[in-house]
């Protein structure tokens, strides 16, 4: 009754950006991403004789709000297995939290495998996935490695909206992903409470949504193509739209910071230099950087001078939630 899995975290090139199912975690559109390989999140989960569930994160026992969402995540696995065993959970983040990436993707996917191995099931990628989103929405899309796409489904069940892998790693091994680190510390409005104050108030929230199934089709059409200077754009577009929609709301959620656009108009004048690069932006100030390998280096030194800019990391298409036989625990 005991498992390890460890997950990467995933940007998405078309965001996933608002709820039409709050409590199953169902979009309202469709998002494509890139799974970072290098960076992880491991989670170990045993299901045993205590008479609570306990979680331990990075060494933090949790509680409150943090530990709920963990005994959710195990209740919707205890209910397919049919045992009532309380767990005890521990997860690791080889990323620190200043690297600017959020932990919920990877530790989502990480969290439903684990647990769902330790409960003596084996979920296909799909069932998986559909797990992970209910931990939090990005997550489905770290079930699978390299380039996998969420489909926003119809069903009001949630069966049909679940993550699957368009291209693996091997696909476009070359491509990479710079993290520009503009301001470590905890973002003011959670990409969960921005995402639900856009819905409720933004004046261009349905415009994103019909820009972003469009933009997901130019995508996958680009990432399969491996056309590269189609694919940042698009990612830069749907990045600008999004926020656009978040500055939209009432009041307005402003994400960037002077650093940011800072890193953006450098990425348009390495861009002008003949080097192509694009940006994408998630619910932060902390721009990503799309570029090619043989660029790589360049863009991370250019873009690291940038006045503001904290540190950067370096990643390539990863792989998909694994099985350890190393327990944290
Ligand atoms: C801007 O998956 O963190 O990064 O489902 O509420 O947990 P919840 O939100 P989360 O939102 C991610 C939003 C985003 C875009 C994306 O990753 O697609």
């Amino acid at each position: 009754m005991k498992a390890t899995a460890r997950a990467h975290p995933n940007i998405a090139l078309v965001k996933y950006w608002g709820k039409r199912d709050e409590l199953l975690f169902l979009p309202f559109q469709g998002s494509l991403s890139m799974t970072l390989g290098g960076l992880s999140a491991t989670t170990t989960v045993e299901f045993g004789d205590g008479r609570e569930d306990a979680a331990q994160l990075d060494g933090r026992w949790l509680e409150g709000a943090e530990l709920a969402r963990i005994c959710r995540a195990l209740d919707r696995v205890r209910e397919r297995a049919g045992i009532r065993a309380r767990a005890r959970v521990a997860s690791q983040n080889d990323f620190p939290k200043a690297a600017g990436l959020a932990s919920s993707a990877a530790g989502g996917a990480a969290l439903a495998a684990a647990a769902s191995w330790a409960a003596g099931l084996a979920p296909a990628p799909r069932e998986l996935s559909i797990l992970a989103r209910q931990s939090s929405g990005s997550a489905c899309r770290s079930v699978e490695g390299g380039f996998c796409e969420w489909s926003a489904g119809e069903a009001k069940d949630g069966s049909d909206s679940f993550a699957v892998q368009v291209a693996g790693p091997s696909h476009w091994p070359e491509l990479r992903m710079v993290v520009l680190v503009c301001a470590g510390e905890a973002k003011e409005v959670s990409s969960r409470d921005g995402m639900r104050h856009c819905v409720e108030t933004s004046v261009y929230y349905r415009a994103w949504v019909e820009c972003a199934r469009q933009d997901l089709e130019a995508a996958r059409k680009a990432l399969l193509a491996r056309d590269f200077a189609a694919l940042g754009a698009v990612a830069e577009r749907n990045a600008w739209r999004m926020h656009a929609s978040a500055m939209g709301a009432d009041p307005p959620v402003v994400y960037l910071r002077p650093a940011t656009l800072a890193v953006i108009q450098e990425v348009a004048a390495l861009r002008a230099g003949g080097v192509p690069a694009y940006f994408t932006l998630d619910a932060g100030p902390n721009p990503v950087v799309l570029c090619r390998e043989a660029d790589a280096h360049r863009v991370e030194e250019r873009l690291s001078a940038v006045p503001g800019v904290q540190r950067s990391v370096l990643a390539a298409p990863g792989g998909g939630v694994e099985r350890l036989e190393r327990h944290l625990f």
